[in-house]
């Protein structure tokens, strides 16, 4: 088989690529390793920037997101049993979009087979080779047997765990790490939220944040160790834990209920570059991770895709290679911002270490914030998105 670009990974970043990549009629395939269920299953992101909304639009599929997507003019930061909100839309003018990663795959999902792009799902034993010259091929077993695709170009979109970066010679890549001695317990259930808008908090016990999907969804999240055991947390010790975070009015209105989905996420700073070897080019979580508060990932996923989809189109229709060049630079500038912002407001808003002067440094911080617009806006500029 052969086509133009192979997209390793239908995650966000690789079912949002090949979807560009179609309107502008260059081929590709998709190489999934889970079942499409089991991609569809994964609750993680849950706050997208105006960026990605246009680049959702730019793909054709963000007809149910404007439909059903809750729009957020602003955000809301309780510490230590007291509640301050931070305006985007008066201090930026812009706003963003709370959407579920699972619609936006879904979304992506049905754009794709509507157009019907072809992609494989259960692909096990991916493998790139010869991407340091001008044929790569892309290998896979289905079902036991093996087949193989020559293409273009390798796009590596399969996450953090994925074979795409482990397959540049380590002699060619940087990586930069920050592993956090914390981890995230998350809880989905059908009860109202809170709050109207998110509330991100800053508590003696840990951290916690109140978010939510719809109107009758809620997602929450309290900062555990990294040792816990998702089965030492039934729904009604989640619940308590929760509680004595929230300030006097959040406690009072919140409804607790079974939860639908609950797992941990262990929080991490990551970045690999540059982020091409060859043919191959890396987006997403294949090249970077940022801890979730913040709400960056899959926003910078978005964005690494919208570089690269345009450096193909320009390598495709102009002949010119220079977008494909500057790939991993453009991408990086934008990738060390988001780095920068989600470690701050991770170091800011958890309980990190047990010596009190981390913690007066965290209130002095977040004093600051509230009381000076400069402050304010910095934060509203990076939480809404940085431009391209
Ligand atoms: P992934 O979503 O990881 O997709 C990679 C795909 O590649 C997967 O489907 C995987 O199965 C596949 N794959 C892996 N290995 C192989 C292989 N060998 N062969 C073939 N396929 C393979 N981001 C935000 O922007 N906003 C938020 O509010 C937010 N909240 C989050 C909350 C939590 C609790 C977590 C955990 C994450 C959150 N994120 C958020 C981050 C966001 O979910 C990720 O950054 C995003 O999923 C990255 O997309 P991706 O396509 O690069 O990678
Ligand atoms: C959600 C996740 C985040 O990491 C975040 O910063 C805000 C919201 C969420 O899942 O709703």
């Amino acid at each position: 088989m052969r086509t133009q670009v192979v997209i390793i990974g239908a995650g966000p970043a690789g079912l949002l690529l090949g979807q560009l990549l179609h309107k502008h009629s260059i081929a590709n395939v998709i190489l999934e390793r889970q079942t499409a269920d089991h991609v569809l299953g994964r609750v993680r992101a849950g706050v997208i920037e105006q960026v990605t909304m246009n680049l959702l639009d730019e793909a054709g599929v963000g007809a149910r997101m404007h439909a059903d997507g809750l729009v957020h003019e602003g955000v809301q930061i309780c510490v230590d049993g007291t509640r301050h909100r931070l305006s985007f839309k008066e201090l930026t003018g812009k706003t963003v979009m709370v959407y579920g990663q699972t619609e936006i795959t879904k979304d992506l999902m049905d754009g794709r087979a509507a157009v019907g792009a072809p992609s494989v799902y259960s692909a096990q034993d991916v493998s790139a080779h010869d991407i340091s010259g001008d044929k790569p091929r892309v290998s896979y077993q289905v079902e036991g047997n093996t087949h193989e695709i020559s293409c273009d170009f390798v796009a590596g979109c399969d996450g953090f765990h994925g074979i795409s970066r482990k397959s540049i010679p380590e002699s060619a890549i940087d990586t930069y790490e920050r592993v956090y001695p914390l981890g995230w317990l998350g809880v989905l259930s059908d009860t109202p939220p809170v709050s109207e808008e998110l509330i991100y908090v800053r508590h003696p016990r840990g951290f916690a944040l109140c978010s939510m999907r719809t109107p009758t969804r809620s997602r929450y999240y309290i900062q555990c160790s990294l040792a816990e055991d998702i089965e030492s947390w039934p729904d009604e010790r989640f619940w308590q834990e929760l509680k004595p975070r929230l300030d006097e009015e959040a406690r009072e209105r919140l409804v607790t209920g079974p939860s639908i989905e609950k797992s941990i996420a262990p929080l991490r700073s990551f970045v690999a570059e540059p982020m091409r070897f060859g043919r191959l080019f890396l987006a997403g979580d294949a090249a970077h991770i940022v801890p979730p508060t913040g709400a960056k990932g899959l926003n910078l996923a978005a964005s690494d895709v919208r570089y690269l989809a345009r450096a193909l189109v320009e390598h495709y229709q102009e002949r010119s290679d220079a977008g494909l060049d500057h790939y991993s630079e453009r991408a990086l500038a934008r990738v060390w911002k988001a780095e920068r912002f989600s470690w701050w407001m991770t170091t800011t808003l958890h309980k990190i270490s047990d010596n009190p002067f981390d913690y007066r440094l965290q209130l002095a911080e977040l004093d600051y914030l509230f009381r000076s617009k400069a402050a304010a806006t910095a934060f509203a500029e990076n939480y809404v998105g940085l431009p391209y």
